[in-house]
């Protein structure tokens, strides 16, 4: 095949290989496990009665995240996602748009680990730990910062890059100050099973 005819049979595939990709942000493992990290943090904020002001999500990926927050009335001022994708940040101003016409959303085309931040009175989340090559994203979270992190054991069929297999491994990895919330959930399904990892703390 020649460089145009496979030019235009990528791009003929593209669309398709995206709708497949978009489809799995909204499985039951995404919106449970999302719905899991705002419950637990929402409880840890009321008990500890944190507070903080913008609230930043790394790897925002489609914008589930931001929309279950929203969803639940969750109290963040200013809601920050990054992502490496142009095209996931442009889906996900679609599905965020009413923190957009508020004025209560900034999408950045980033990559997490040059990330900075202007201060620490934060919340740092991000779900997607397995996805994202390196660490450096967590060195960068300034100490004092509230942070609440899920990654997940493999299953090698889908494209994580940087999993984790244990939730000691976990919590090493990624050492906190004060850690307020450890748990792991198990998810099954016929075509594959994995655990998912999550950790809420203060850096
Ligand atoms: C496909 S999602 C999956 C999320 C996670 N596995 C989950 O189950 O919630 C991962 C997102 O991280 C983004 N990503 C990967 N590496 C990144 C980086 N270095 N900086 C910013 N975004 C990154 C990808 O573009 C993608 O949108």
């Amino acid at each position: 095949m020649d460089c145009l005819s496979l030019g235009k049979a990528i791009s003929r595939i593209e669309p398709m290989i995206d709708l497949v990709t978009d489809e799995l942000c909204f499985t039951h493992g995404q919106w449970e496990s999302k719905i899991w990290l705002v419950e637990k943090l929402e409880q840890e904020i009321q008990r500890h009665n944190l507070d903080f002001s913008d609230t930043h999500v790394l790897g925002s990926w489609l914008g589930l995240l931001g929309m279950v927050m929203y969803s639940r009335g969750f109290p963040f001022k200013h809601l920050h996602n990054y992502d490496l994708s142009e095209r996931s940040l442009e889906k996900a101003k679609m599905f965020l748009d009413s923190l957009r016409v508020t004025g209560r959303l900034t999408q950045t085309q980033q990559d997490v680990n040059s990330l900075t931040y202007a201060n620490d009175n934060i919340l740092v989340c991000n779900t997607s730990i397995d996805n994202i090559e390196g660490s450096e994203w967590f060195d960068r979270i300034p100490s004092g910062a509230l942070v609440a992190l899920q990654t997940r054991s493999g299953n090698n069929i889908n494209d994580e890059v940087n999993v984790c297999n244990s939730l000691t491994e976990f919590k090493w990895q990624f050492p906190l100050k004060d850690v307020l919330y450890l748990g792991s959930k198990y998810f099954s399904y016929p075509e594959f099973s994995y655990y998912r990892y999550m950790l809420i703390g203060i850096k």
